[in-house]
């Protein structure tokens, strides 16, 4: 039974210079008829009651909210749910982001990645930071009692000292919900062929480790619980939906691209606009892949996904018990009675920790 539901808005303004998820430029007629195929492919869905609900992007705060709305009248939504809309500061206004609200929307993502204006033009973003500073007051106004923030650090030439005032910044403002990653160099965007061509540096290994090492000590000192790897959240403002994933829970995916979970199959839907749609005119799913996930897949997923939750781990027996005690050995594990969750070193070392769960 799924209780959750993401959907993809794969359009942006723009795109920036270091990112890969698909999305595109696109005009408000392309939109419209985006939105009339996905409120059809959520009717190929059985009548779930969605517990959480879920708009990624791409940027989906460039739909106007009655499209939201409208797409959020075809699920069935549970009382309590969160419903979460990815807003990008360039998009939105007070207006538009009441509109939201009004239209069922109770918690915003808002992509700052940096209140430094130097970054936030080499990473391509339209917005500054005066700009961003006041989406997320225009958003509380609006009636936001549920905010996140996604940061970025390790970014082209930062300094500890930058990201220092990054995190005085985000400290003050106190949203509910912070996500901050460390910058991915993906094959394929502007960024990486700048990386390849020497313009710009990867930052130094150590650099990173103390930029984190710095991020958990002052967002922790902050009143923050660290709960998953990128994630940290004011005592009881974990994301319930992303907390789904990683708790290995099934959840519908709608929307060019998406990714789901629904009854033991992991898929992928097509990632082309028309094959999309000609597929959701027949009134068939538009999936382009799917995995049956065995049991033996599932133990594999709910190690590598259960390990992210910093307080929970997760419970081992069978064959990866004993690869959890040699982790523990080797101080990346620490035992929580029948679980077992990263370490302190663990968590800096988490993708080396997860290796040892694939086959
Ligand atoms: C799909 S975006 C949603 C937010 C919205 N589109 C925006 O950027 O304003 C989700 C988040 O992923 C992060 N992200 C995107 N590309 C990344 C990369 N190459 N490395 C690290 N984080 C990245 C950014 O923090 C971004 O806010
Ligand atoms: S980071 Fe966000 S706004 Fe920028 S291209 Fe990616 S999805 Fe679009």
């Amino acid at each position: 039974m799924c209780d959750a539901i993401y959907i993809h808005v794969p359009f942006c303004v723009n795109k920036c210079e270091y990112c890969d998820f698909l999305s595109f430029k696109s005009s408000g007629s392309e939109r419209d008829k985006y939105v009339e195929y996905l409120k059809r492919e959520i009717e190929l869905y059985p009548d779930y009651s969605y517990d959480t609900v879920y708009f990624g992007g791409g940027t989906p705060s460039l739909l106007k909210p009655e499209d939201v709305e409208g797409v959020l009248k075809k699920l069935h939504i549970a009382v309590g749910a969160e419903v979460t809309l990815e807003v990008n500061p360039k998009t939105v206004d007070y207006d538009k982001l009441k509109a939201f609200r009004e239209a069922g929307i109770n918690r915003v993502s808002i992509g700052v990645q940096s209140f430094n204006e130097k970054h936030l033009k080499t990473l391509g973003r339209l917005h500054d930071r005066d700009r961003a500073i006041a989406t997320y007051e225009a958003a509380r106004r609006a009636g936001f009692e549920n905010i996140s923030i996604d940061l970025m650090f390790s970014l082209p030439d930062q300094t500890m000292g930058e990201l220092n005032e990054d995190l005085d910044q985000i400290i003050g403002m106190k949203p509910e919900h912070i996500s901050i990653y460390s910058l991915i160099w993906e094959e394929g965007t502007p960024f990486f062929e700048k990386l390849s061509a020497g313009v710009y540096q990867e930052t130094d290994n150590d650099l990173e480790a103390n930029m984190y090492e710095g991020i958990i000590e002052r967002l922790r000192g902050a009143g923050y619980v660290h709960y998953e790897i990128s994630n940290f959240a004011l005592p009881g403002m974990a994301a319930r939906h992303n907390s789904k994933y990683w708790e290995n829970r099934e959840y519908v995916g709608a929307g060019l691209g998406a990714s789901g979970y629904v009854d033991g199959i992991r898929y992928k839907n097509l990632v082309e606009f028309i094959p999309y749609y000609d597929k959701i005119d027949e009134k068939i799913k538009p999936v382009e892949s799917e995995e049956r996930v065995d049991s033996e897949a599932e133990e594999e997923y709910r190690f590598i996904l259960g390990l992210r939750l910093l307080e929970e781990g997760v419970e081992a027996s069978g064959r990866y018990l004993k690869r959890c005690e040699e982790l523990e050995r080797n101080g990346l594990l620490e035992r929580r009675g029948k679980r077992f969750v990263l370490s302190q070193k663990g968590v800096f070392l988490a993708n080396d920790v997860f290796e040892e769960f694939l086959d």
